[in-house]
C-alpha cells in the first residue's frame, strides 16, 4: 500500500478571534496582530532517503524528508518560515505560485542575497490566494530540485469544496545510477540543450508508489504537483473520470481534461475530483502517456473490500473564486516575446513537427541529419536557449530588464515557441490569464503561473502588473533554465 507522506505542521492557529476574521470572504489583508500566523521551520541538509526498497541513498532533503513537509494553512492566514541552511551551497527558497512580496520571492541576487552555507533566512507573507502551491530552491535549481529539495504548499479555501478526502501526490523525477545513487551528471550540455533532465525513476511523494488505497464511491480532491526538473506527465485515470477543478492552485470552470489525459508540464499543478467508481476488491492502473512509446504505470488505485457509498455524492464541485484582479484585455499592450535555440532549431523543427505526435520530445530525436546542425550550434556557444535573442546568465548577478511594465496595468505577453521542444513557462509574482493559444481563445482563459508552450506554438496571457519588483519569467525545463532561458519583467 502507499503510505501516506511524512507531515510535520507547527501550527499557531490563534484563536477565535482570529477565525472569525478568516470567515470574512472575499480576503481582506488582516493584519499581522490578529491574523492567524503559521510559523514553520525548514533545515536544507544533505540526508538519506529510500525512494524504493530497500536501497537507501543520499539526497538533498528539507527537514529530512523529501518531499519536504507539507506546509498547510489557511487563506488569509501569513505564513513565517525560518530556512536554516545546512547545505555545503548557497541556496533561496521560492514559493512557487504565491503572489508574494518582491523580497520575499527567493531570487537569488535579484530579490535577496543567497542563503550562504550555515545562514539562515526568514520568509514572511500572507496567504492572499487559496490554492496547491510549492516551495523550491531558486539557486542552481536544476542540481537542488534533482537532489530532492521541494515540498508542497497548501493554502486551503474557507469555504473548500466538500470531499471525503484531500490528497496531495507530489511527483518527482530521478535519475539514478545502476548502484541506486543519484546520477551526478547535473546541467550536462545533452540535458541543457534537449528535454531537460529526464530521469529514470519516477515517485509519488518520495516513493515509487505500488497503489494507493482507495474505496468505491469515496470523493477525492487530488491535488496533483509535478516537482520533477524537466518530465511532463500525461496522466491517465484509466475508467474514472477526473474532473479538473483547478490549475496552478487557480479555481478554472470545472471540466473534463482534454482528451482524457491530465498534462503537467513541470512546477505545474492539476487539483482533480475523482469519484472511485471502481468495484470493491479491484485494482485500476494510474498511467503516464505524455512520451509516446514511454507510457508507463505510475501507481494502481487499490479498492477496498467494502464500498464507502454505491453511488458517487452529488455536492458541487467549483471553488471561490481568488481576489485576482482581471486583466483588460483589450486595452493592453502586446509585448512580443520569441522563444529560440535547442537542438535542432528552427528549419528542422518544421520536418519533425508530424512525427513528433503528442509526446514531442520522446525517444525519436536522435536519428536525424539534423544532428549535426545542432551540434555545430551547440559548439559554438554556451548559451543554448534565447528569449527574443538573449540567454541570460544567472550566475552573472547582473540580470537587466527586458521588459518594463507599468504597475497596475494590464498587459499582454504574445509568446512565441520556435523551438522543437516544449517549455513550461513561468511568471513569477503574479497569476496570468492563458487567453489564445495559435490565435485561438482558450476555452477556459484559465489562470496560471506556469504554462506549457509546445513546439511551435504561440501562446497570449493577459495579467495585471499589480505586484511591484523585478520578477523571473523563465522556462522550468530546469536545465533550459540555466541555458539561459529566463528574463527579468519590470513592474514599476
Ligand atoms: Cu518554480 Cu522561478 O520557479
Ligand atoms: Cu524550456
Amino acid at each position: 500500500r502507499y503510505p501516506a507522506p511524512a507531515l510535520t505542521r507547527r501550527a499557531f492557529i490563534a484563536s477565535a478571534a482570529a477565525s472569525a476574521t478568516g470567515a470574512m470572504f472575499p480576503f481582506l489583508p488582516a493584519s499581522p496582530a490578529t491574523a492567524a500566523q503559521h510559523e514553520i521551520s525548514l533545515r536544507a541538509a544533505i540526508g538519506r532517503v529510500r525512494l524504493v526498497p530497500p536501497g537507501e541513498m543520499a539526497a538533498w532533503l528539507y527537514n529530512g524528508t523529501v518531499p519536504g513537509p507539507e506546509i498547510r494553512l489557511r487563506q488569509g492566514e501569513r505564513l513565517r518560515v525560518a530556512v536554516d541552511n545546512a547545505l555545503p551551497e548557497e541556496t533561496t527558497i521560492h514559493w512557487h505560485g504565491v503572489r508574494v512580496p518582491n523580497a520575499m520571492d527567493g531570487v537569488p541576487n535579484l530579490t535577496q542575497k543567497p542563503i550562504g552555507a550555515g545562514e539562515s533566512f526568514v520568509y514572511e507573507f500572507d496567504a492572499t490566494d487559496a490554492g496547491t502551491f510549492w516551495y523550491h530552491p531558486h539557486h542552481k535549481s536544476f542540481e537542488q530540485v534533482a537532489r530532492g529539495l521541494y515540498g508542497p504548499l497548501i493554502i486551503e479555501e474557507l469555504e473548500p469544496v466538500r470531499v471525503d478526502r484531500d490528497v496531495t501526490w507530489m511527483l518527482g523525477d530521478w535519475r539514478l545510477t545502476k548502484s541506486g545513487a543519484i546520477s551526478e551528471d547535473f546541467g550536462n550540455r545533452h540535458d541543457i540543450h534537449h528535454n531537460g533532465r529526464v530521469g529514470n525513476t519516477v515517485t509519488i511523494n518520495g516513493r515509487v508508489p505500488d497503489g494507493f488505497a482507495v474505496r468505491k464511491g469515496e470523493r477525492i480532491r487530488l491535488r496533483l504537483i509535478n516537482a520533477a526538473t524537466a518530465r511532463i506527465f500525461g496522466l491517465d485515470f484509466a475508467g474514472h473520470e477526473p474532473v479538473v477543478i483547478a490549475l496552478d492552485g487557480q479555481p478554472v470552470a470545472p471540466h473534463a481534461p482534454d482528451n482524457g489525459l491530465v498534462v503537467l508540464g513541470p512546477a505545474m499543478r492539476v487539483d482533480l475530483i475523482i469519484d472511485m467508481n471502481g468495484s470493491a476488491g479491484s485494482r485500476a492502473a494510474v498511467t503516464d502517456r505524455f512520451y509516446e512509446g514511454l507510457e508507463f504505470r505510475l501507481v494502481d488505485l487499490v479498492y477496498d473490500a467494502t464500498p464507502l457509498r454505491e453511488r458517487a455524492p452529488d455536492w458541487p464541485l467549483a471553488l471561490p473564486a481568488n481576489p485576482l484582479p482581471e486583466p483588460d484585455v483589450k486595452g493592453a499592450p502586446r509585448n512580443e516575446v520569441v522563444f529560440t535555440g535547442g537542438m535542432m532549431g528552427e528549419m528542422v523543427a518544421r520536418d519533425m513537427g508530424e512525427s513528433m505526435g503528442r509526446g514531442a520530445s520522446g525517444g525519436k530525436m536522435g536519428h536525424t541529419n539534423s544532428m549535426m546542425g545542432g551540434m555545430m550550434r551547440m559548439m559554438t556557444s554556451s548559451a543554448a536557449w534565447f528569449i527574443n535573442g538573449v540567454a541570460a546568465d544567472e550566475a552573472s548577478h547582473d540580470m537587466k530588464p527586458m521588459l518594463a511594465l507599468a504597475k497596475d496595468r494590464s498587459h499582454v505577453i504574445a509568446m512565441t515557441n520556435a523551438t522543437a521542444w516544449h517549455h513550461p513557462i513561468h511568471l513569477h509574482g503574479h497569476s496570468f490569464r492563458v487567453i489564445s493559444r495559435n490565435g485561438q481563445p482558450t476555452r477556459h482563459q484559465e489562470w496560471q503561473d506556469t504554462v506549457l508552450v509546445s513546439p511551435r506554438e504561440k501562446v497570449e496571457i493577459a495579467f495585471v502588473a499589480d505586484n511591484p519588483g523585478d520578477w523571473m519569467f523563465h522556462c522550468h525545463v530546469l536545465e533550459h533554465q540555466a541555458g539561459g532561458m529566463m528574463a527579468v519583467f519590470r513592474v514599476a
